[in-house]
């Protein structure tokens, strides 16, 4: 399975950073997993520096720039010299602070182009009965697949983030089968941009409020091929806990 983290801001400490590189490194040799860390920007190359392990490193999120004179901007240029292979795109919590779905697409189209592959964060902010949320998640997959041609759609990994669910506990996040719901779901929108065999083949990760204890469930049940991890990702021991859960 892909496990992949994001310590969004949680990881201040430059110390604690370095103890999660080397805890993900162990855990990474002794399991079949894998395992991909999103430190923050700043901790990047703390994180990357010497990696001979099987762990890769994501960016949190890219600049819509490409370099120049955008004070504070981090490119995707910059993030692959510095030793990322992925990307995270268009997380609830910067779609919140203003990227729209064309942003997000910009940003994408970054990644690709040096060579990172996208984890393309969907997700809806509720739920209604009349099941607009299934539309709105269309839209995103489809803002995002709609400009790549067909090899850099097949380089993209989704990840099924519901908002409601994120950052909180283990009992509130979704159950296996209803995930299991959202994955055939995405699966059928997915086929209506990419070839039948290459649509099965884009990995779909489960992300909200995965625990200890409930990772074991929605592994076996949910058919995702993997997670994007937040907070349980963010502290050395509850990682550990959470990877031995997997066993
Ligand atoms: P969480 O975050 O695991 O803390 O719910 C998941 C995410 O936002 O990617």
């Amino acid at each position: 399975m892909i496990i992949a983290t994001n310590w969004k801001a949680y990881v201040e400490d430059p110390e604690r950073a370095k103890k999660l590189v080397s805890v993900a490194k162990r855990l990474a040799r002794s399991s079949t997993h894998d395992i991909i860390l999103g430190p923050p920007t700043p901790f990047f190359a703390l994180a990357t520096e010497r990696n001979t392990s099987p762990v890769q490193f994501a960016a949190q999120d890219v600049s819509a720039s490409t370099g120049g004179a955008k004070t504070g901007e981090n490119t995707a240029q910059m993030f692959a010299a510095a030793g990322a292979t992925y990307a995270i795109a268009g997380h609830s919590e910067r779609r919140a602070a203003g990227d729209t779905n064309d942003l997000v697409a910009e940003k994408i189209s970054h990644i690709v182009a040096q060579g990172l592959r996208p984890i393309v964060c969907i997700g809806e902010k509720e739920r209604d009965e009349a099941g607009r949320y299934l539309t709105l998640l269309r839209e995103e997959i489809a803002a995002a697949l709609e400009p790549l041609n067909t090899k850099n759609r097949s380089q993209i990994i989704l990840a099924y983030e519901p908002i409601w669910a994120i950052g909180k506990r283990a009992a509130d996040a979704m159950h296996a089968d209803e995930v299991a719901e959202m994955v055939l779901y995405i699966r059928k929108v997915l086929a209506e941009y990419l070839p039948g065999k290459a649509s099965s083949r884009i990995p779909i990760l489960y992300g909200g409020s995965v625990e200890a204890d409930n990772i074991r469930d929605l592994a076996a049940a949910s058919g995702v091929d993997g997670f994007l991890i937040g907070h349980a990702s963010a502290d050395p021991d509850t990682f550990t806990k959470l990877i031995h859960a997997l066993r």
